[in-house]
């Protein structure tokens, strides 16, 4: 199994943004993961695509554009063109989901769909052969820096039996909480895509970080 790590630029510097992803993907990214916040679904309000399209040039790894807006089908278009290569939503957020998947899709992105601490698997059952990724959230989306929900991990594994039992390559990301100290747990319950936002930005030294996020990973 391959791992791949995620930073969250919601805690980058973002007075100095180009320079923080430059220096995270030098560090070792494989993605970089984009959190949009529109204080209607969540409650909070960050980037849209005007700055997905200005970190593009300083970015050569896959930009994965997590939307929590409300509705969603409009914007999709817009991260497109403004360079995601992977976008997510939220099902609660969608008045049609299977159209939304195939909206990201004619676009020319990669699909995701998120599920919340307690939104239902059951949002899996119809569409999950249309999915490239499966976004499992281990914290309440709004807010960086908050603490793991155990119960997350319960969840990874069905949803990793689901993905094993459909036969395709399908991600399956982890987003909030995650540490150093628990990546391997998480890896373990069946993660192979890991969002670290306070974890990597609120450390001085990126790669540093990084490496032992991958040392855990890399025994198992
Ligand atoms: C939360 C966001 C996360 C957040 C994770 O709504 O979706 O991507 O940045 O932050 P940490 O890693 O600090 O929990
Ligand atoms: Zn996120």
């Amino acid at each position: 199994m391959s791992f791949r790590i995620a930073p969250s630029i919601l805690s980058a510097d973002f007075a100095r943004l180009g320079e923080e992803v430059k220096a995270v993907i030098a560090a070792g990214a494989d993605l970089i993961h984009f959190d949009v916040m529109d204080n209607h679904y969540v409650p909070n309000l960050t980037v849209g695509p005007l700055v997905c399209e200005a970190i593009r040039p300083h970015v050569n790894v896959p930009i994965d554009v997590h939307l929590m807006v409300q509705p969603v089908d409009r914007i999709i278009p817009d991260f497109a063109k403004a360079g995601a290569s992977i976008i997510s939503f939220h099902p609660e957020a969608s008045a049609h989901v299977d159209r939304t998947i195939g909206l990201i899709k004619e676009s020319g992105c990669k699909a995701g769909l998120v599920l919340n601490p307690a939104t239902p698997l059951s949002y899996l059952d119809h569409v999950l052969d249309k999915l490239d990724l499966v976004l499992v959230m281990s914290v309440n989306p709004g807010f960086g820096g908050q603490a793991f929900i155990r119960e997350a991990l319960k969840k990874l594994t069905a949803v990793r039996k689901r993905i094993e039992a459909s036969g395709r390559d399908i991600w399956l990301e982890v987003d909030g909480g995650v540490k150093v100290d628990n990546i391997g747990e998480i890896a373990r319950a069946g993660a192979d895509t890991f969002v670290a936002g306070s974890a990597i930005f609120g450390t001085s030294d990126y790669k540093a970080t990084i490496a032992a996020m991958r040392e855990k990973l890399s025994r198992p």
